[in-house]
């Protein structure tokens, strides 16, 4: 954890401050080791400072090293005190903190100039070391499992879209996941057009794509991956498609590595789909980062900023044909030098259920 606070103390005079406050939790996780529901961290050139209630003073003790442990239910007002003759003008705070949050701040520090920053020690979290990697690994290793048991279990005309749902969702705790990283997509048929149909009470038929998009934590990492499989016979048309989707994510696959241009992650899959005339029907991004949380920096939009190695980004084209059905393929990319590690590792050619 050291070496990160030491990038936060690095990155603070380009950011345009001289301390920083941090209140996102996982931002917290990162920087400090600490996981509950409330704390405060406050870094300048010469203070740590971790603050949190008499909840967590005890967990906070033996979770972290090289911060001031301070109880207190008024974070703040303690820091302001605290810090009163560091002859600090600047202060960043996460941009995304609540209105009424923001209100107590410039009540509280009214003698300093209060900086809004976005993405700050996300950018930080975006280049993953070993340990975060492994932990990604097995998260996804954890859902390439559940993928595996789930086809057995689905019964075409018996089981629901929510039956799959918890399913999958009770397998992965059951190999280790302490939870779900976002609510399990489960889209059958015509609902299968909803890039984000998350699970119904509608019975899954035969003739129908099934799309599941789902992940776990697994020691605070997460896993996201996508797989779409047909119930019955599949169409030429169905297969056609789903070939297309298939060969845009392994384009990327074969093109993603350090260096690529964020425009261009996302144009080697879209140019696939537009060159088999379906490019209307791939309505999303090619895909986010991973780590701490489901999405996070980087995006995919038209940025000349590259892509580096130690990321780790999904590859998620889709195609939805709007009352017929749709097709998702994704998979999560360890980013390295000269190519990628694909991290889910479940079958990915056309799976037909009977
Ligand atoms: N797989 C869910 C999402 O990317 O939003
Ligand atoms: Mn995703």
């Amino acid at each position: 954890m050291k070496h990160r606070v030491q990038k936060v103390e690095a990155a603070l005079a380009d950011a345009g401050c001289d301390a920083v406050l941090v209140t996102n939790l996982k931002n917290i996780y990162y920087l400090t080791g600490f996981w509950g529901t409330a704390g405060t961290v406050f870094i300048s050139k010469n203070r740590r400072l971790f603050l949190t209630d008499a909840r967590y003073s005890l967990l906070a003790e033996q979770a972290i090293t090289g911060f001031d442990i301070i109880e207190t239910r008024s974070a703040l007002a303690e820091i302001a005190k605290i810090i009163k003759d560091d002859k600090l003008s600047v202060i960043g705070f996460d941009s995304e903190v609540s209105y009424a949050y923001y209100q107590e701040l410039t009540a509280t520090f009214t003698e300093y100039r209060l900086l809004a920053l976005t993405n700050f020690v996300e950018k930080l979290r975006m280049i993953k070391d070993a340990d975060e990697v492994e932990t990604i690994r097995h998260a996804c290793q954890i859902s390439d499992r559940a993928f595996l048991d789930v086809l057995d279990f689905i019964k075409p005309g018996q089981t629901t879209e929510l039956d799959v749902a918890n399913f999958l969702d009770f397998r992965m705790r059951k190999y280790g996941a302490s939870g779900v990283s976002f609510e399990t997509i489960v889209a059958s048929g015509y609902r299968s057009a909803m890039p984000h149909g998350v699970a119904s009470d509608k019975v899954i038929q035969r003739g129908e794509m099934l799309t599941l998009d789902f992940g776990c934590y697994y020691n605070h990492y997460v896993s996201d991956m996508t797989r779409t499989v047909h119930i019955g016979q599949a169409s030429d048309q169905e297969r056609e498609v789903y070939e297309i989707v298939l060969r845009s994510n392994q384009a990327l696959i074969a093109s993603a590595k350090a260096g690529v241009t964020y425009r261009a992650y996302d144009q080697i899959a879209r140019e696939v789909i537009d060159a088999a005339g379906y490019g209307a029907y791939f309505t999303h991004g090619i895909g986010h980062g991973i780590g701490l949380d489901i999405h996070e920096v980087p995006y995919f939009g038209k940025s000349d900023d590259t892509i580096k190695a130690g990321m780790v980004l999904t590859d998620e084209p889709g195609i939805y044909l709007e009352n017929k059905y749709g097709v998702r393929i994704e998979d999560d990319l360890l980013i390295t030098e000269d190519g990628c590690e694909v991290l889910t590792l479940a079958p990915k050619e056309l799976i037909v259920l009977n």
